[in-house]
């Protein structure tokens, strides 16, 4: 008999059901002793004993379903050593579950904190196999990770929309995209949309940059200019202050996030209508795409197969178009961030698109 434990972590994300299906079912379908004990709200679920048992039946019909069944949480990895309010140790909470319920693994999807508290709970000794969930395709030692491609889809149809309506009133639009730290969201879907500038994380922007990139389309006869924002994208002057520094400006920030201020300063120098549109947490919901499901179904056969082979200690990911195990202590801590020198940055710059740079 195999006991699974299974938990979703962080923020959600499109084709979490389908990864857990994939693993579940591929188990199922090699053998009937197979127990799933459902943790609920992520590493909550497994700190304070709340789990469902589940069924092939709870897997069936959820290969199209946004969110989690299990539900999600986030568990800051920097707090999990210190105490909760009531002063439980919540790192010897998890192993005394894990050990009460006599489980043989975890599997824990989740993103870049997820993977960290994933890699502890390793090193603690317990055996985990990760799946790699994201809208913002930040985890480390993989390609992609799912969630990512249907958040482009989202972002991109949110840039489609704004384009018929910049047409017809020759303004300035901006659409800030998700993403957290890295621009890959904002890059795809900017291009996919046909944005005109776009600005991420990864780039510091210039704000006369920007405003000359408009004014050159508004001089080659364009009415309308559209800028893809990153939530993290950052200007140059903000880039080169200490993190300190940065903390202390963004104590007395004035606008709700980048885009209002890139606004703001769009308008003040150029005198043209700016608007600004946040598609948000719709980025993470929904059904996920078809390439999510498939990709996530088979990374979580794949998981199911290591499972079955009690190979333990590794997220499965995808690299140069292959699914790969990579090992857990090899993926926590790491962000993987676009580089500036990316051939795709540079063919969209050759495409005419502006970085503000
Ligand atoms: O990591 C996924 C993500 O959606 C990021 O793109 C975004 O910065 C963050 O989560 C939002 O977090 P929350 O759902 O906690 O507001």
């Amino acid at each position: 008999m195999k006991r699974i434990g299974m938990l979703t972590s962080g923020g959600d994300c499109q084709a979490l059901n389908a990864a857990m299906r994939g693993v579940v079912k591929t188990i199922m379908n090699a053998s009937d002793e197979v127990e799933i004990y459902g943790f609920l709200e992520g590493y909550k679920g497994l700190i304070y004993g709340n789990f469902r048992m589940l069924g092939h039946a709870d897997f069936s019909g959820i290969l199209t379903k946004g969110g989690t069944i299990l539900g999600s949480s986030r568990t800051p990895f920097k707090l999990i050593r210190e105490p909760d309010e009531n002063g439980l140790d919540k790192v010897e909470a998890m192993k005394h579950n894990y050990y009460k319920l006599n489980l043989d693994c975890l599997v824990i999807l989740g993103g870049n904190g997820t993977h960290k508290t994933a890699n502890l709970l390793r090193k603690e000794g317990l055996n985990v196999v990760t799946l790699p969930k994201t809208i913002d395709n930040d985890l480390w030692g993989t390609d992609m990770t799912f969630g990512f491609q249907s958040a482009v889809d989202i972002a991109t149809d949110a840039i489609d929309c704004i384009h018929t309506t910049a047409a017809s009133h020759g303004r300035v639009f901006i659409v800030e995209v998700m993403g957290h730290k890295v621009g890959w969201l904002t890059l795809n879907a900017g291009m996919a949309g046909g944005a005109d500038i776009i600005l991420i994380p990864e780039i510091p922007y210039d704000i006369d940059k920007v405003v000359s990139a408009i004014e050159a389309r508004h001089k080659r006869g364009s009415r309308f200019t559209i800028l893809a924002v990153a939530e993290g994208a950052i200007s140059k002057e903000d880039a080169a202050l200490s993190k300190k520094e940065l903390k202390e400006k963004q104590k007395n920030k004035v606008y709700p996030s980048v885009s209002y201020q890139v606004a703001a300063e769009i308008e003040e120098r150029t005198g043209s209508e700016v608007r600004v549109t946040v598609p948000g947490h719709t980025q993470r919901g929904g059904s996920p795409c078809p390439y999510d499901r498939v990709f996530a179904s088979r990374l979580g056969s794949e998981a199911g197969k290591l499972i079955m082979k009690g190979e333990y200690g590794f997220m499965v990911g995808y690299r140069n178009r292959e699914i790969v195990k990579v090992p857990l202590e090899d993926v926590a801590g790491k962000l993987k961030y676009l580089s500036p020198d990316a051939s795709i940055i540079q063919e969209a710059k050759m495409l005419g698109i502006s970085f503000g740079d």
